[in-house]
């Protein structure tokens, strides 16, 4: 789809605006060329003599015409400009929703920056072709075509000396909109260096004081600085330069036409008072002829850009064939699940995954690092691209089941969980906003983490946690992620290794409490701690993405392979700490 394609739909929802907005810009340029045509008229009935009585009605005439003349300015300007900003605002929002659409996998392959500036700024850019943008489309050539007839009308010849120097005058125009723009996409940028400068110290701050690199990224801090006064030289000098040009070159012309008409035209005073005024008025609108230009072109190129996220599609969506059983109930089923990133399909993340949990067990799986876990228990909640028939849950294919229900069914906590800027309460409940401060503590309860929030946080429930919770530790953030998972009451409830930084004990009361609870639950639990998944119904060793060992903590022990080899290794290294 060409830019202005997808441009189309979003006139048409306020056509109305635009019509307004259209026919208000014409009125504008016919108004505009009342005021030196009454003023052409004013000077010659005073050179005839006329008395102040006669010319009173050109004078009424005049101001009204001039007042009309700056009020559909204003009224065709605010229409227009509006109806931009009703499009922006419109196109952001679709841009958000569909971004929400989006896998995972879209995201960890984006880099973050990327997008936030397609958001940002190439929405602004699109916003400006549509408000500034038409104003100037639909005026500027109206504005020059009347103002031309006019003057060709009143004294052509004279006309024909004021347009010699507007080609020129274009031209300038051209080249100070382009250096501004550069200028301007350059500052942008160092902006967004200093940006990531700033951010990446205060996420990192640790590393850099450990590592004792104060001094270095203050000297680099201050280099991208100086690079930014540079930059921001340069933009001035280059609007300073469009304005001084802006003011000498109709002056000089304006000098031009009462030489040019006086001594080689021969043209009466009223048509110098009127030409005169042109070139002042004219002035504006051809400057800005440069600016247009840039307009429209970064306007098509930020819809671009938009675009290509719109394209983007949501690989993980409602199938036409959905099935839609009143709820789930929890048996979940693999049958020979292959799955491969892109990009690293010469070795699959799984690897023929099979195996059956009905509802209400426990799944414990264990595995080295990379060997598969987070990917097998990411594919439940079908936040990767599965195929067809190798998941099922209650006897439905996955694939087939709504997302909105088998989403809301399933409640994770992931590996590194994540805390939004918000109250301790409000990311409890961030799954359930309708939940009450009881069901809040409850959870909390259960996650083991209440004593924590109500006697080490300052303000309690209503503690600010900072972006992604630093203001937490560890093992208090993965409990508060862990009862966002619990007020949920979900049929299935995943925790992959969402208690690594949680002590033994604590980690040994969560689960007792998670078992004693569950009635009806299937749990998943991933863990490296062998301890974790001793009681589990069923025990999965992975390697490689595949399951080499299976079955119950006893029966695994009495196999005597790398299940029991581990068990053993690890219940020494316990007795050994204690
Ligand atoms: N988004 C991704 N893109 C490409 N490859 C990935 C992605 N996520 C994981 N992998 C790869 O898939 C394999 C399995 O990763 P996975 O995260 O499932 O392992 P894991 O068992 O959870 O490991 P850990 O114990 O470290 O959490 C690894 O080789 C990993 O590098
Ligand atoms: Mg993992």
């Amino acid at each position: 789809m060409s830019p202005l394609q997808r441009l189309w739909p979003y006139v048409r929802r306020f056509h109305g605006a635009y019509v307004l907005g259209g026919a208000l810009t014409v009125g504008y340029a016919i108004f505009f060329q009342l005021p030196p045509l009454l003023t052409r008229e004013l000077v010659a009935r005073l050179e005839s003599g006329e008395t102040a009585g006669q010319i009173r009605p050109v004078v009424a005439w005049l101001v009204a015409a001039t007042l009309v003349f700056g009020l559909l300015r204003f009224l065709s300007r605010r229409t227009l400009f509006r109806a931009g900003r009703r499009v922006e605002n419109e196109l952001r929002n679709d841009f958000y929703a569909h971004l929400q659409k989006l896998p995972e996998s879209y995201f960890a392959g984006q880099r973050t920056g990327d997008l936030m500036s397609r958001a940002v700024n190439d929405i602004n850019n699109v916003r400006m072709l549509l408000g500034m943008g038409v104003l100037n489309i639909v005026q500027t050539p109206i504005l020059y075509f009347a103002a031309l007839g006019v003057m060709v009308w009143v004294n052509w010849e004279l006309a024909l000396w004021v347009l010699l120097p507007y080609p020129l005058f274009a031209v300038l125009a051209r080249f100070f909109a382009r250096r501004i723009h550069a200028t301007v996409l350059a500052q942008q940028e160092q902006i967004g260096q200093i940006s990531a400068a700033v951010q990446e110290n205060a996420s990192g701050v640790f590393v850099v004081r450990f590592c004792a690199m104060q001094e270095r990224e203050r000297e680099r801090f201050e280099r991208e600085s100086r690079r930014l006064y540079y930059r921001q030289i340069e933009m001035a000098m280059a609007h300073t330069g469009m304005f001084a040009v802006i003011s000498t070159v109709p002056a000089l012309t304006q000098i031009a036409v009462l030489y040019v008409g006086s001594q080689f035209v021969s043209a009466t005073s009223a048509d110098l008072w009127m030409f005169y005024m042109y070139t002042l008025q004219l002035a504006f609108p051809t400057m800005m002829l440069g600016w247009v230009l840039n307009i429209v072109q970064r306007g098509l190129a930020g819809m671009v850009r938009i675009g290509e996220v719109l394209d983007e599609l949501p690989s993980i969506r409602d199938r036409a064939d959905a099935v839609d059983p009143a709820r789930v109930r929890g048996a979940v089923e693999f049958s020979d699940l292959h799955l491969s990133y892109s990009g690293r399909e010469a070795s699959p993340a799984l690897a023929g995954i099979d195996f059956a949990a009905s509802q209400g067990q426990s799944v414990g799986i264990v595995g080295p690092v990379g060997s598969g876990k987070s990917t097998l228990v990411a594919a439940i909640p079908r936040l990767l691209e599965i195929p067809d028939e190798a998941l099922r849950i209650d006897a439905h294919d996955v694939n087939r089941l709504p997302l909105r229900l088998l989403r809301s069914s399933i409640a994770m906590v992931p590996q590194d969980s994540f805390l939004f800027s918000a109250s301790v309460a409000d990311n409890i409940r961030y799954g359930a906003p309708d939940a009450g401060d009881d069901e809040v503590r409850e959870a909390a309860r259960r996650a083991h983490v209440l004593g924590d929030i109500e006697e080490e946080l300052p303000f309690g429930f209503e503690t600010l946690v900072g972006e992604r919770g630093v203001t937490l530790s560890g093992g208090q953030r993965q409990r508060i992620a862990l009862a966002r998972a619990l007020i949920l009451d979900p049929a299935i409830l995943i925790l992959d290794d969402a208690l690594s930084s949680v002590d033994y004990a604590t980690e040994e009361a969560i689960l007792k409490e998670l078992r004693t609870s569950r009635a009806g639950r299937t749990c998943f639990i991933v863990s490296h701690r062998l301890s974790a998944v001793r009681d589990a119904d069923l025990i999965l060793v992975l390697d490689a993405g595949r399951v080499i060992e299976s079955g119950g903590h006893a029966e695994l022990l009495a196999e005597g392979g790398v299940y029991a080899r581990t068990y053993r290794h690890q219940r020494l290294e316990a007795e050994l700490e204690v």
